[in-house]
């Protein structure tokens, strides 16, 4: 049985939608602390955070379907996703070109290389449309 909306709309919404922030803001923030210790030359710590970060994504995604946060058909909501991934390619590199206008040319490297990411996410997200959308999940949004 899905665990799907099981808290939308009754008193435990507030609290689950709560949590699923927390959870994301502890996502970002064991990443950030894997960054410092990898910059630190603490790989082993810094192995730690990322275990730790990679766990709290899991529940924040958890609570988000608890709550039935996104849509439960996922095709036109991967579609969107896919078409922002395509263009996050291009704000991504506007981003790592203002950052190497700083002078912050190693950041801007790497950021240069999350804008390859994003890219590759568009194109994994369009192969996997493809593969399992059903019919007319894509005509629908274009029209
Ligand atoms: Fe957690
Ligand atoms: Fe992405």
């Amino acid at each position: 049985m899905s665990i799907y909306g099981a808290t939308k709309g009754t008193e435990l919404e507030k609290l689950v939608s709560g949590a699923a922030q927390t959870e994301a803001s502890g996502t970002m923030l064991y990443y950030a602390l894997a960054k410092l210790a990898r910059e630190q030359g603490l790989n082993d710590a810094a192995d730690v955070f990322i275990d730790i970060a990679n766990q709290e994504a899991v529940h924040a995604g958890f609570y988000a379907v608890l709550n039935g946060q996104y849509p439960r058909d996922i095709w036109s909501l991967v579609l969107s996703m896919q078409k922002a991934e395509e263009k996050g390619e291009g704000q991504v590199l506007e981003i790592a070109a203002k950052v190497r206008a700083m002078g912050c040319g190693e950041a801007a490297d790497e950021i240069e290389e999350f804008a390859a990411q994003e890219k590759k996410h568009g194109v994994i997200l369009g192969e996997l449309l493809k593969k399992y959308a059903p019919q007319g999940t894509i005509k629908k949004e274009d029209e």
